[in-house]
């Protein structure tokens, strides 16, 4: 995983502090338990989270729409066998993904691509999203102070 550190003196003490590392745990501590369920991940990219996600969930779906991402995040993940890899456009009507067969949609920095527009319908079309499950929206993350 590529990593971003900070070099921080504190009384003499240098720390080298992970801050993608930092910002990864902290996103995944706001999700609800997923151990087992159906997850899709949207917008992947090159699979920072992939990794974490496929470590608990019993399927994923990492899902984005620029090739050459997908198959780098399957080089680095492909050996989760609970991970489908699939190119495709977040935006588009004809997602193949069954209705109510995923427990929790999962996507961190995505949405800031997207128009207004587009979120409304990809929010209108997250029918895929069984029932029982919320979407949960969150503001931006929490960064360290020293970010
Ligand atoms: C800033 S990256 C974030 C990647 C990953 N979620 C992370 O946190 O490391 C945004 C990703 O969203 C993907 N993306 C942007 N618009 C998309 C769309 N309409 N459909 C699918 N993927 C999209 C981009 O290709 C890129 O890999």
């Amino acid at each position: 995983m590529a990593a971003s550190y900070a070099l921080v003196w504190i009384d003499d003490t240098t720390l080298f502090i992970d801050l993608i590392g930092l910002m990864l745990l902290q996103v995944l501590s706001l999700l609800p338990p997923y151990e087992g369920k159906s997850v899709l991940e949207l917008g992947a990219g090159i699979g920072r989270f992939t990794g974490e996600l496929a470590q608990k969930a019993g399927e994923l779906i990492a899902l984005d729409f620029i090739d050459s991402v997908i198959k780098k995040n399957k080089s680095v993940n492909g050996h989760y066998k609970n991970v489908k890899f699939m190119c495709a456009d977040v935006t588009s009507p004809d997602l193949n993904i069954t209705d109510g067969s995923i427990d929790l949609i999962f996507s961190n920095w995505l949405l800031m691509y997207l128009s207004d527009k587009e979120v409304e319908l990809l929010v209108e079309r997250m029918v895929w999203l069984d029932q029982s499950w919320r979407i949960h929206f969150l503001p931006r993350i929490l960064l360290p102070p020293i970010w």
